[in-house]
């Protein structure tokens, strides 16, 4: 079982990582985990934190001489603002008065945060309480973790993508085959260069206005073998699996499988993908089109899985929303921190970590091992497996 927990608050001194079920030997380092987390702190229209940020993972365990020992990886993602929240966000209870204005109590509620649900539910006093955990920072963490499951996977060929389908009312038109490398240099994480221009200009004139603006992600894996979760129990099956870990991050909103919502309006016939004959016995079950996205009865089909999800336009807003005052309950406007215009290029590389840490899972499920060569020695077993009855 891969399986990770993170801890850590937005702004307290780092966020802290345990990655659990990766077999051993696999190649990692703190610099492969650095492409990643710097992949999550570009995009268009994101605001000052990331100039402070510049992440990098300190593994501080699991890991040997390059190689993974099959425990759990620890890694540590360092605060690099702490000197100016140590007060603020002190473990020990201060000794005298506050004497930095950071310190003092959050009570304008954010509108579309969890800052009233976060107050309410554990009796807090300060919504920096809940601000700090609910912040999507912890997303980086997320990152760190799926930055070794991308890694693991990749050890098995299967490449994880992500692009940018739409920005505000900005729609792209990917081309057939996607350049993934253009992709990386586009300022939106978008294929289409045309609407990528029209994206930036979106996120320019949401800024001018003091507001926010959402979009689509997709996730792409590729050479995804067929069988990875299972139909015969809910909880098993992988498109729910991958839809979970998606919709968990932080101002999704909808998330989807293939077509997805397109579908509701088509007729069976036009919504199956078509089995093709078997032509090529190490490349059997090809299909004509990939329109359910890769997922059959909760299982993979051996096509790419294919993920859409929104991001909502982030609530944070430099021209703030009426709010409503923890103290008194009377109108306010909302707190305002440090935030960005357009999330949906970094959280497409949180999305990516996201499905990464589910297949890895999955992948571990079927294949097993405690060793890499133990688990391709499963993985290559079963291949042989995969093919009409009859032949293999
Ligand atoms: C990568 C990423 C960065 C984000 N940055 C911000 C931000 O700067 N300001 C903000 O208000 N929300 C930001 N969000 C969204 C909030 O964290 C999120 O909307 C909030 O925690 C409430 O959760 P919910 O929208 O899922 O209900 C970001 C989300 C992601 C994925």
């Amino acid at each position: 079982m891969v399986r990770f927990f993170t801890a850590g608050e937005s702004h307290g001194q780092g966020l802290i990582i345990i990655l659990e079920g990766v077999p051993a030997g696999l190649a990692i380092s703190e610099d492969y985990i650095g492409v990643h987390l710097a992949r999550r702190q570009k995009g268009y229209g994101r605001g000052g934190r990331m100039l402070i940020e510049q992440d990098r993972a300190k593994i501080i365990s699991g890991v040997r001489h390059g190689l993974t020992l099959g425990s759990p990886i620890g890694m540590t993602l360092e605060n690099k603002d702490w000197a100016n929240w140590e007060e603020a966000m002190a473990i020990e209870p201060l000794d005298g008065p506050p004497q930095s204005p950071r310190t003092q109590r959050v009570t304008r509620i954010r509108p579309g945060h969890a800052d009233l649900p976060g107050a309410m539910k554990y009796g807090f006093e300060d919504v920096r309480n809940v601000l700090e955990r609910a912040s999507a920072r912890e997303t980086a963490a997320r990152v760190a973790a799926g930055a070794i499951a991308i890694k693991l996977l990749e050890e098995f060929g299967i490449q994880i993508h992500s692009h940018v389908l739409s920005i505000g009312s900005i729609n792209a038109e990917p081309p057939e085959t996607i350049d993934w490398a253009a992709v990386e240099e586009s300022p939106v994480r978008c294929s289409d260069p045309d609407a990528a221009l029209k994206m930036a200009a979106e996120i320019d004139a949401a800024k001018e206005a003091g507001d926010t603006v959402g979009g689509t992600c997709e996730i792409i894996a590729e050479n995804v073998p067929i069988g990875l979760g299972s139909h015969v129990s809910w909880d098993r099956k992988i498109d729910g699996r991958v839809t979970q870990a998606l919709m968990s991050i932080n101002a999704v909103k909808a998330v989807s499988i293939g077509l997805g919502w397109e579908i509701a309006g088509q007729r069976g016939s036009q919504v199956q993908d078509v089995i093709e004959p078997v032509t090529d016995p190490d490349n059997p079950w090809r299909r004509k089109t990939n329109r359910l996205g890769g997922t059959e009865g909760g299982m993979t089909n051996g096509m790419p899985l294919v993920a859409r999800f929104v991001v909502k336009p982030i609530a944070t807003m430099v021209t703030p929303l009426p709010s409503v005052d923890l103290d008194t309950g009377e109108e306010v406007l909302a707190h305002f921190e440090r935030s960005d215009v357009c999330q949906a290029p970094p959280a497409c590389v949180v999305g990516e970590a996201m499905v990464a840490l589910i297949l890895a899972d999955a992948f571990m499920e079927k294949f097993g091992g405690d060793s890499i060569p133990e688990t391709r020695r499963n993985f290559e077993g079963y291949l042989k497996t995969v093919g009409p009855r009859k032949v293999y």
